[in-house]
């Protein structure tokens, strides 16, 4: 793809992305260069609540949706007229989120006459990992490829037979992996989002200091994380029965808890590549930034790891605009036009 840019006509996408608690838009050139990528955070505003307010996300949408889309065409150095087609998140997500995003790509789309894809949010995360910064990032995935996505609120391991073809393998059953990470960090007293401190803790701890459960689930391709997370919890009550976080070994704790998320999704993973003979393998989604989870891959996995560069594993729209390139120009899609609603609970 990278070798025919300069012969062919380019295809560039405007993504804007709305499905939880960042505001997000951005133009991607064939799927693969990111022009620009600009992502309005509000983790700020929801940190005292632990997790993400619904009533406040939308409202913030909102207020800076207009700002945040102008930013993207603007470090991009283009006007609407310019870009091919506008690719937008439908769900899974906050009903109230997504609306916003929605309704700003379909008079987007409207007014410049422009087709409009709408994204699945897992695909995006997907696609993440074909996109550079700045620069083509590494060559077309080989398939099949064996995707893992881990967010804050979905699990998923996915065999890819092609671009936009997904056989779902398995997933949580209870807890996503990040929201484990994110309730874990609550328990230890570490700031939201959880992920992030986890990793910092645990940087200083060690991660054989306790013993805690994995749950393996032979036989499926699910995930449990709710019963280390409990584990997590008694192991707090016997050393600190005060609830005083100052007894706690919060960096052994943090790395003991790090390392057993980390031992299943690449054990799974392994299992899963054995099985299905993948030739590759894909890991996106906000863990994804996990550093420890990043090394374990790649050096336990004997096939060649794709993960999105750092600023795209957590939720952006650099992602959705990559996912509608290949929607436009494989011109596979049924979901788009302006008719296009919200989807919620949108599986992948
Ligand atoms: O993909 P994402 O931005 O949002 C969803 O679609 O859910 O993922 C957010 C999740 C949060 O649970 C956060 O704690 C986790 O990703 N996360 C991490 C790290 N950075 C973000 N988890 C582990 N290690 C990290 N470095
Ligand atoms: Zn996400």
């Amino acid at each position: 793809m990278g070798k025919t840019r300069n012969t062919l006509r380019v295809a560039r996408i405007l993504g804007i992305e709305t499905s939880c608690d960042e505001t997000a838009a951005a133009v991607v050139e064939d799927g693969r260069l990111a022009l620009s990528n600009v992502v309005a955070s509000q983790a700020e505003m929801h940190a005292k609540y632990g997790g993400v307010f619904p009533e406040i996300a939308s409202r913030q949408h909102i207020k800076v949706i207009d700002s945040v889309v102008s930013e993207a065409l603007s470090q991009a150095h283009l006007e609407l007229s310019d870009i091919d087609a506008i690719a937008v998140t439908r769900g899974p997500g906050l009903p109230g989120s997504l609306v916003v995003g929605l309704n700003m790509a379909k008079g987007l789309a409207l007014g410049s006459n422009k087709p409009l894809y709408g994204i699945n949010h897992l695909e995006g995360h997907l696609y993440s990992a074909c996109v550079g910064l700045g620069e083509v990032n590494g060559d077309a995935p080989q398939f099949p490829l064996l995707a893992l996505i881990v967010s804050g609120g979905h699990t998923e391991l996915v065999l890819m037979k092609d671009h936009l073809r997904y056989e779902r393998l398995g997933g949580t059953l209870d807890d996503a992996a990040g929201e484990a990470f994110d309730k874990v960090a609550r328990l230890l007293g570490l700031a939201y989002p959880g992920g992030p401190s986890i990793q910092k803790a645990a940087e200083s701890g060690n991660p054989a200091a306790f013993g805690l459960p994995r749950a393996w689930l032979p036989g499926t391709w699910d995930f449990s994380f709710s019963g280390l997370k409990t584990a997590v919890l008694h192991q707090i009550r016997a050393l600190a029965p005060d609830e005083d976080p100052a007894k706690l070994p919060t960096a052994d704790l943090a790395a003991s808890f790090q390392e057993a998320v980390v031992d299943v999704l690449v054990g799974k993973t392994r299992k899963a590549l054995e099985e299905f003979g993948a030739k590759e393998v894909l890991v996106a989604g906000g863990v994804s930034a996990n550093k420890a989870l990043r090394m374990r891959m790649q050096t336990d996995l004997e096939v060649p790891v794709h993960v999105p560069p750092m600023a795209l594993c957590t939720d952006n729209a650099a992602m959705i605009a990559a996912a509608g390139y290949f929607r436009h120009s494989l011109k596979r899609t049924p979901f788009r036009g302006l008719e296009m609603d919200i989807e919620p609970g949108w599986a992948l």
